[in-house]
Formats: C-alpha cells, sequence, structure tokens
C-alpha cells in the first residue's frame, strides 16, 4: 500500500512540473514571438509598411512582402494595439504606413491587374515574375485587420477623419484601403483563384471563409459609417458565400475538403487550410465555429493521417503530433521531394482545440454527432453519438480539460523542436526534427502568439 501511494505521488509531482515548465516556457517563447515578429515589420532595408514574410533571401528568398501573411501578421498588431498596447504610438504609426503601403498595392501597375496580386517587393512595387495569381483571400484578411484597427483608432482618438480618408470613405470608385478590398472581394469571391498555399486554382474553403467573415464585418462596418447600401450588398454576397461553403462536405468520407477544383492532386481532400478557415474567417455568428462537427471530423483525420506519415510523430509518441499542411504535400521548404510538418500549422492545431473548448464552454453543452464522435473520443472514450453533455457534468468536464490538455501537447511539440534560442522557421524535418525551410517565419511567430492568446483564454479577434 505504501509503496503504491508513493509512486502515484510522485506521478502526480511528475506530471505538474512538466505542466509547469511547459507553462513557463510558452510565456518565455509567446514575448520572444512578438519580438521576433516585429522584427520583421518594416525592417531596415525595406519601405515603411513592408511586412517580410521571412528575413531568409535565399534558399528560399521570402524577403517579400505577401498580401496574406502581412495581413494575418498585422491582425496580432491590432489585437495589442486593441488590447495591451492601446494607445500606443509606435503601433499607431506601424499601422498607418501599413495602410499607406496597401493602398500603395491596391493603385500601383501589377501583373495580375486586380487586388489578388499576392507578392510585392520590399521596395512596395509588384513582382511581375510567373506566379500563382490571383489570390483572393489576403484583400479578404487585410479588411478584417483593418477593420478592427478602424474601431479601435476611432475608440481611442476619435480622430473620424482619417478612417473616412484612407481606411472608409463610402465612394465609388473608391480612394480608401478598406473599401477598395470589400468591393474586391463582394465582387470577386464566385471566380476561382489560387490557394493560401499558392499551388492549386478553384474555389477553397479557406478562401471563401475569410471572404465571408471581411463581408459580415464590413457591413456591420459600412452600416456604422453611413455606407447601408454596401452594408446591404455586403450581407447579401456573404449569404451566398455560405451557401457554397455548405458545398465543401463531403459526406462519403466524412470530411470538409479543402478545395473545388479540376486541377488538384490532393486526393486525399484533406487539409490544414480547414482549420485555418476557421481560425481565421469564424464570424462569430455559429456558422462553421472551432466546435462544428464536420471540422472536427476533418480535424480527427487529419491528425490521424499525420501521425502515420511523418516519422518524427511515430518514432516520438510521447510528444503530440507535428502538423503539416497536407497528406501529399511535396514542398520540403526549399524545393521538392518530401512534405514536412509546419509550426504555424501544428500551432493552428492547438488554437482550434483552445478555441473548440472556449466555443463549447460558451454554448454550455457538447452536442455529440456521428461527425465528431472520434474527435471526442479522444478525450473521453464512452462518448456515444447523440448524446448532450451539460456544462458541469463529468463528461462535459472531462472533454474540456481533454481539449485543453491537447492544445498544450500541441504546443509542447513546438517546444521540444523550436531552436534553441526560441526562434521558429518555417518546417521541422520529418525524419529528424530540425528546423529547415524559411527561417524566422513571420507566419510562425503570428500563429504562436495566436495559440498562446487562446490557450490564455484571452484569443485574437
Ligand atoms: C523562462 O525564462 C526565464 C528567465 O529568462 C528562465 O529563468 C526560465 O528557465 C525560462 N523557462 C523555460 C521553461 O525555459
Ligand atoms: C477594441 O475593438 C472594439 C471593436 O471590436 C472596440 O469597440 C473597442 O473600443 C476597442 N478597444 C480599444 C481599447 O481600442
Amino acid at each position: 500500500m505504501v509503496s503504491i501511494k508513493f509512486s502515484l505521488i510522485a506521478v502526480c509531482l511528475a506530471a505538474a512540473t512538466t505542466n509547469a515548465q511547459l507553462a513557463s516556457w510558452i510565456t518565455n517563447e509567446t514575448s520572444i514571438a512578438y519580438t521576433k515578429m516585429y522584427a520583421n515589420i518594416q525592417p531596415s532595408g525595406t519601405v515603411s509598411g513592408c511586412v517580410i514574410a521571412s528575413p531568409s533571401k535565399s534558399n528560399p528568398d521570402y524577403y517579400y512582402h505577401w498580401v496574406r501573411d502581412a495581413a494575418m501578421t498585422m491582425k496580432v498588431v491590432v489585437d495589442q494595439y486593441n488590447t495591451t498596447r492601446a494607445g500606443d504610438s509606435t503601433l499607431v504609426s506601424m499601422l498607418k504606413n501599413f495602410v499607406t503601403f496597401s493602398r500603395t498595392g491596391q493603385t500601383e501597375y501589377t501583373r495580375c491587374g486586380c487586388l489578388g496580386e499576392p507578392k510585392f517587393h520590399v521596395d512596395g512595387t509588384s513582382y511581375t515574375g510567373d506566379w500563382g495569381r490571383p489570390q483572393n483571400d489576403g484583400p479578404a484578411i487585410r479588411a478584417t485587420a483593418l477593420i478592427k484597427f478602424a474601431y479601435s483608432y476611432i475608440a481611442q482618438t476619435g480622430d473620424v477623419a482619417y478612417v473616412k480618408s484612407k481606411l472608409y470613405d463610402s465612394a465609388l470608385p473608391t480612394y480608401s484601403v478598406i473599401k477598395a478590398d470589400l468591393e474586391y472581394v463582394a465582387h470577386n469571391w464566385q471566380s476561382t483563384c489560387f490557394d493560401l498555399w499558392e499551388e492549386v486554382t478553384g474555389l477553397h474553403f479557406f478562401t471563401l471563409m475569410v471572404q465571408r467573415r471581411a463581408l459580415i464585418e464590413g457591413a456591420a462596418f459600412a452600416n456604422y459609417l453611413g455606407d447601408t447600401g454596401a452594408g446591404t450588398s455586403y450581407l447579401q454576397q456573404a449569404a451566398s458565400i455560405l451557401t457554397s461553403l455548405n458545398t465543401f462536405w463531403d459526406s462519403s468520407n466524412g470530411l470538409i475538403q479543402t478545395s473545388l477544383s479540376s486541377s488538384s492532386s490532393k486526393t486525399s481532400g484533406l487539409d490544414t487550410a480547414q482549420i485555418l478557415g476557421v481560425l481565421h474567417g469564424y464570424a462569430n455568428d455559429g456558422q462553421f465555429s472551432p466546435n462544428n462537427d464536420k471540422l472536427l471530423a476533418t480535424t480527427y483525420l487529419l491528425k490521424q493521417r499525420f501521425q502515420n506519415l511523418y516519422p518524427i510523430n511515430y518514432n516520438n509518441p510521447t510528444y503530440a503530433t507535428a502538423i503539416g499542411r497536407y497528406p501529399e504535400d511535396v514542398y520540403n521548404g526549399v524545393g521538392t521531394s518530401q512534405g514536412n510538418p509546419w509550426i504555424l500549422c501544428t500551432a493552428a492545431f492547438a488554437e482550434l482545440y483552445y478555441k473548440a473548448a472556449i466555443t463549447y464552454n460558451q454554448d454550455g453543452k457538447i452536442y455529440v454527432t456521428s461527425n465528431n464522435l472520434n474527435f471526442l473520443k479522444q478525450f473521453y472514450s464512452s462518448a456515444t453519438s447523440g448524446a448532450i453533455y451539460s456544462s458541469g457534468s463529468t463528461e462535459f468536464t472531462t472533454i474540456i480539460n481533454g481539449l485543453n490538455a491537447g492544445g498544450d501537447a500541441f504546443l509542447n511539440t513546438i517546444k521540444w523542436h523550436a531552436n534553441t534560442d526560441g526562434s521558429l522557421g518555417e518546417e521541422w524535418d520529418r525524419t529528424r526534427g530540425y528546423n529547415t525551410g524559411a527561417a524566422d517565419l513571420t507566419w510562425s511567430y503570428a500563429s504562436f502568439i495566436t495559440a498562446s492568446l487562446a490557450r490564455a483564454g484571452t484569443p485574437a479577434f
């Protein structure tokens, strides 16, 4: 009896220490991630408002401003401006520079000839070499970021004049960045474009999700500024996008497909883009929320695939699963051979688990369906389809605790593979685990920060 009791205490102490160490590391790493993310915003040698994807200039050359990556990064900046760094003049000038840079990009010559031009040089001119264009997710994410900036800036300064001249002027044709992005999204979401990985042309779940959110938030913002005709039309388009999004469900395979495309080689249909689509595109209206049962079905299948695909996963069962973009990936960070797990994808899984827990808590119940059953059984093996577990029940608490521990396990995977100085690249070698691909990838830092904020119960917008 004595020895059993003793070993139980030892196990509990070991677990507690591990959790505390992880929490301490997450605190440290979040601070490193902020520092290194900000280092990639208008670094010396670039024009004001430029956000580089990575300082890496060769093998691979990511020393460009990508509209999508930059918008996701500036969302984190806006989130700080809206919360812990409200009133910070450094952030205001950084954000205003980003507005100017973006507006220049909207108006100058681009080979795309549209706002879906994906990539700009660090001097602000557009990249004119061959590329996958257009990419219509960037303008939508940028609109979401800048709408939040506009509300925060008005709340903090009362300077409506700046917002009405530079951000949203209600004019057609427009001279302002948010209005231009919203008009572009409203008129072009039905057209095929390249996906967020810049490889497949078609209609994409991720792109439609962020477009829908931009139009819903854009409608409220247009109405707030008195442009109610635009508000009505943006909402109509958002409703049509939802109809399109619902067609991505593949009922025979039980997953949300990543693209509706005639040219995709992704036979599985699985892609972490669906998770990113919900993280960046959820409009807080119950449609495709972080605890959507079809999304959780997709999440479960993805995790199983990656667990069995990468040696660093199946050789290290104590650590959670390192997550890649999609199973068929052949990009290795420099060229093509075999795809690797990505840091931002692993952080996205962590963030989704935390946000699913937050959303279930808001709902006050967990409804088990045939779609989310396998996902939920990871945390509560006796879950049964059709059951409803109410807040306060043992089942509910077990699943919420499991989700939060599951999120932590993904961050522990990042801890395990991060460089010793806390820097994060783009990918980890699938066999040996070292960082590979672009060093100091801006989006890796942004995704770690948003996962950490969700873990703390203060998710970014
Ligand atoms: C976090 O940083 C503090 C201060 O630099 C250091 O003492 C501590 O060991 C770090 N924690 C982890 C888990 O790395
Ligand atoms: C944060 O953003 C919301 C709009 O989403 C706004 O109402 C609020 O005033 C902002 N807070 C600050 C401190 O900027």
